[in-house]
C-alpha cells in the first residue's frame, strides 16, 4: 500500500460560537475564537489517498487529477470565504477545524473515487503552524 498526498492551501475566516449558549458560556469556553467580528486563518489542507500503483502508470492517483478535484469542489468554495456565512457545506455547523475536516472527506471521498482505484486515507486540515486535526473518516 502506497499513500500520496497533495497539500492545499486557502484563507478563511470563521468564528466558534454556539448560539444554544449565553455569551458569557461562549467567551468562556471558546475565549478569543468567539470574537463576534470574525478572525482569520491561513490554513493548509492535506489529502492523502492510499493504494497500489497502477501497473500501467505507476500511480496510485494522478495528482494532476488529485489537484483539481481538491481545488474545485473544496478550495474554491473555501478561500477567501467566510467558514460560518458564505459555505454551504457548513451551513448550521459549529466552523472549527475538526468539523471542517469532517466536511471536506465527504465531499472528496467520492470524486476520488471516481479517477483511481485508491481511497481516501486521511484529511490533514492546519489551522495554525502548531494546531492541526487528522481525520480518518470513522
Ligand atoms: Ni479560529
Amino acid at each position: 500500500m502506497v499513500y500520496v498526498s497533495r497539500k492545499e492551501h486557502f484563507n478563511a475566516a470563521h468564528k466558534l460560537y454556539n448560539p444554544d449558549w449565553s455569551e458569557e458560556k461562549n467567551k468562556e469556553i471558546f475565549g478569543p475564537c468567539s470574537n463576534a467580528n470574525w478572525h482569520g486563518h491561513n490554513f493548509e489542507l492535506i489529502v492523502t489517498v492510499k493504494g497500489i500503483p497502477d501497473a500501467d502508470t505507476g500511480f496510485v492517483i494522478d495528482l494532476k487529477k488529485l489537484s483539481t478535484i481538491i481545488r474545485t469542489t473544496v478550495i474554491d468554495k473555501l478561500d477567501h470565504k467566510n467558514l460560518n456565512v458564505d459555505v454551504e457545506f457548513m451551513k448550521g455547523k459549529m466552523a472549527s477545524t475538526e468539523v471542517l475536516a469532517m466536511e471536506i472527506w465527504k465531499i472528496l471521498e467520492p470524486e476520488i473515487t471516481k479517477v483511481s482505484k485508491g481511497v481516501l486515507h486521511s484529511i490533514k486540515l492546519y489551522e495554525t503552524p502548531r494546531n492541526f486535526v487528522e481525520y480518518l473518516g470513522e
